[in-house]
């Protein structure tokens, strides 16, 4: 592992959901492991909390819970002694300087400047930064999504950030790129042979890649409805696992060479017309159900969302790309709310034998990596049940890691903040691929927009609208959990 240098790490948005529970509970963990080095401070910035006292109150409270069994008192004790809390209104220029001051005790470090606010503060923050010195030289900034809600407003939100940072500084992160089953099935692809010759449209039959959910909009109703599935999971953790699934090998691990592949991949998605939109993409919106034996609310009864909001808080597609390694081999995407399980998983799906000598088997080669709840990988085959007859039935190779590695599995969060303060941007997203991205999208978002239709609705509890198992019976396919 690369030296780790002295950092100070700055989180803007300190009090904030974000930081509480996956910010904080990541560099604590990154501490308790030994991994960061004792010139390591974390500097958290907010105006709601009056002192250093205060906040490190309110941060215990929420850790205790969020870190479990993983949490005790001489740890935290000593993470603690990292932190320092500066109230600072990130709308107020005139307040930096208190920041630079803070900063300038230890020039020589190593800068992150974590941006978990608004998207619409990160240009303000980035200029004031650059008026108080603080953007040059080992300055570094990360930008949570969702960096724009289309693709003129990302490509304003990254101009303005770009003048004050160059683009090796600036951090996009997407934290599903940081999942550790994610990284995984970049080194089973890339790392051995075996998979390389079938991982093409000769013996792929088609990839599906679901990320559910069981909660609803929780308390984020006024952030949801106006951002919805599409902006929320598609346009950025979907399309990012789907590049990692269908780019070409890298030359090297280098963070462009890697990033220069997942772009290629983006723009040769088939761009889709209106009708496509009509026919490849289902847009849903959950109605009231049960979730895990518990009743809720449709989506219009939440808490904060208008009672005709047309929001989806589900979609599945087909996107197909234009590649000759892909051609024809379609890629269905999947995510939404209160739906029936949390699963997250890449599923490839092999094609059938070309002759079966034991007649119709009906299950392909299928490999699936599953992101969440569990983190594994799996290879399953057909094989011969113990007995007189030959009876077919699928059986699973795990490819696993958690019977062979025994260490904790670090969250995405503790890897992507490693890999900020290491400098390394391989599993960061660049510009150009979060604008092929976009672009990708604009119609969807546009024919919904031009369109008079609601959303299909779909019960809670429920794998979406019937109208997500259509789009793959078209194809004579279903979905994993369906076969
Ligand atoms: C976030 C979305 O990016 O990802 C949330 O804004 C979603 O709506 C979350 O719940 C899911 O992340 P994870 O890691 O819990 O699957």
């Amino acid at each position: 592992m690369t030296q780790i240098d002295a950092f100070d790490m700055v989180l803007f948005g300190g009090t904030g959901d974000l930081v509480m529970r996956k910010l904080l509970p990541a560099l604590y963990h990154q501490h308790q492991d030994g991994n960061l080095p004792a010139e390591g401070r974390i500097v958290c910035l907010g105006r709601s909390v009056p002192d250093t006292a205060a906040y490190l109150d309110k941060a215990h409270a929420l850790a205790k819970g969020y870190l479990g069994k993983h949490y005790n008192d001489a740890d935290w004790a000593s993470f603690a002694a990292r932190i320092q809390y500066l109230k600072l209104d990130a709308n107020k220029p005139d307040e930096f300087g208190l920041l630079a001051d803070t900063l300038n005790e230890f020039p020589k470090r190593t800068r992150v400047f974590y941006l978990s606010t608004a998207p619409d503060l990160f240009a303000p923050i980035s200029k004031s930064l650059a008026g108080v010195g603080l953007t040059k030289g080992n300055a570094r900034v990360v930008l949570e999504k969702p960096l724009g809600h289309d693709l003129a407003s990302s490509n304003k939100i990254n101009d303005e950030v770009g003048e004050y940072f160059e683009e090796h500084q600036i951090y996009r992160i997407d934290h599903y790129l940081g999942k550790e089953p994610v990284l995984n099935l970049i080194a089973l692809r890339f790392a051995n042979t075996l998979l390389e010759p079938l991982w093409r449209r000769e013996w792929v039959r088609d990839v599906q890649i679901t990320v559910t959910e069981q909660v609803g909009v929780e308390t984020r109703a006024d952030f949801y409805d106006k951002t919805g599935a599409l902006r929320d999971m598609i346009q950025n953790h979907l399309l990012q696992l789907l590049t990692i699934v269908a780019m070409e090998p890298p030359a090297s691990i280098d963070a462009d060479a890697v990033r220069d592949e997942k772009l290629k991949v983006l723009r040769a998605l088939k761009p889709l017309t209106a009708e496509d939109v009509h026919t490849k993409v289902v847009r849903g919106q959950y109605r009231a159900g049960a979730v895990g034996g518990q009743p809720v609310p449709g989506y219009l009864d939440e808490p904060g969302v208008p009672a005709d909001s047309k929001t989806e808080t589900f979609v599945a597609l087909k996107a197909e790309i234009q590649t000759w390694r892909w051609a024809g081999v379609p890629f269905f995407l999947r995510s939404g709310k209160r739906l029936q399980e949390r699963l997250a998983e890449i599923v490839i799906n092999f094609r059938e034998a070309p002759h079966s000598i034991f007649g119709k088997t009906g299950t392909p080669n299928r490999l699936v990596i599953q992101l969440q709840p569990d983190e594994s990988v799996r290879l399953y085959l057909l094989a011969k049940e113990p007995g007189n007859q030959a009876r077919l039935r699928p059986v699973h190779l795990d490819l696993d890691f958690k019977e062979t590695f025994t260490t904790r599995s670090p969250e995405a969060y503790e890897r992507l903040l490693m890999d900020v303060i290491r400098g390394d941007l391989s599993l960061f997203v660049r510009r150009d691929e979060q604008r092929a991205a976009w672009k990708w999208v604009e119609p969807i978002i546009d024919t919904w927009e031009a369109s008079p239709d609601a959303p299909k609705a779909y019960t809670a509890g429920t794998w979406g609208p019937a109208a997500s198992s259509a789009l793959l019976s078209r194809d004579g396919l279903c979905w994993h959990e369906e076969s």
